[in-house]
């Protein structure tokens, strides 16, 4: 084990999650997770969505801008249902996997105490959101009388085969980067679906959740900043492409899902792949993925990834920085 380098724990670097025992939502806000009243439900569902149509860049399709508000409707319950089931198994199978590794070492290097600390934190908190998310997707599923957690979300599925593909040597580094990238992707993600449009339970778990996910990716990018200036050179190169590979993944659109979530309201299955299409297009996705992984890529230049040559030309490459 490398021993950590004492210079790098400065006063800028403090793993803390800020006031956790006061602010962190498990630890003051009990049970707010459920819907109103039928009858207050419908009043707000004449004007309200289950999930910020904005952030439903399919709407936007020639095939849907007419569609009748109560299939648009359906259409963000499904999409609300998928972005809580997936946050559900994210938060146990994958963050806190990754934050196991915080805490109860792997890592080539040592752990601060604070750090440690904080992650233990970071992985009550996570099975907090887990619970919320889980709880509201029923209510919301039961609603419309559908089954939900029936199949994994793409982006589970994919991170678990990038896990298989790494090297036993190098997992739990890979491990800790796919933390670091879902904790500093996800606020970004959240923090567009805070919108007064949405029903008001699921608008109050979203803000809370963000509230806390604020503090994790504050977290995440410091942790991050420790252990890239405390590993080796070699570990630094093959930490970059790990990262390059994670960001991808996390921007993946679940084909599969919207599919299914369409042809649930009517459309046929190539009514659907064309309403998909121009997500797939490379182009608009390397955008799309610069703009959701752009706190990430500022936490990488931040720990002086973007120094080394070789890194920066492998992210170029990719379309991921200009420079
Ligand atoms: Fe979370
Ligand atoms: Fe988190």
């Amino acid at each position: 084990m490398k021993p950590s380098n004492p210079n790098t724990i400065n006063n800028t670097l403090c793993f803390t999650l800020g006031d956790w025992n006061n602010k962190a939502c498990v630890r003051n806000k009990k049970g707010n997770y459920f819907l109103p009243p039928e009858q207050e439900l419908g009043f707000e569902l004449k004007c309200k969505y289950w999930f910020p149509p904005t952030f439903m860049p399919y709407l936007q399709h020639p095939l849907l801008t007419d569609i009748d508000k109560r299939i648009k409707q359906k259409l963000t319950a499904n999409h609300l249902i998928h972005f809580l089931d997936y946050t559900t198994v994210l938060e146990h199978k994958i963050v806190n996997r990754s934050v196991e590794t915080i805490i109860h070492g792997g890592l080539s290097i040592d752990t601060p105490e604070e750090m440690r600390s904080a992650a233990l934190q970071l992985y009550t908190d996570e099975g907090y959101h887990a619970l919320f998310s889980y709880e509201i997707a029923k209510q919301v599923a039961e609603y419309y009388g559908i089954q939900h957690l029936q199949s994994k979300p793409l982006r589970i599925t994919l991170l678990l085969e990038f896990i298989d593909s790494v090297d036993i040597e190098h997992k739990a580094l890979a491990w800790l980067l796919i933390g670091f990238v879902s904790e500093t992707i996800i606020a970004k993600e959240l923090l567009k679906v805070t919108c007064h449009t949405i029903v008001s339970s699921v608008y109050t778990i979203l803000r809370q959740h963000l509230e806390d996910e604020a503090q994790h990716s504050r977290f995440f990018a410091e942790v991050f900043y420790y252990f890239w200036q405390n590993i080796e050179t070699d570990q630094q190169l093959l930490a970059a492409k790990l990262l390059k590979d994670i960001i991808f993944i996390f921007s993946e659109i679940d084909k599969p899902w919207l599919t299914k979530s369409l042809c649930s309201t009517g459309f046929s299955a190539a009514q659907a792949c064309a309403i998909i299409q121009p997500l797939l297009n490379k182009p608009a996705a390397i955008q799309r993925i610069r703009v959701g992984a752009a706190p990430t890529l500022m936490a990488m230049k931040r720990a002086g990834v973007f120094d080394n040559k070789y890194n920066r030309l492998h992210f170029k490459e990719a379309g991921l920085i200009d420079d």
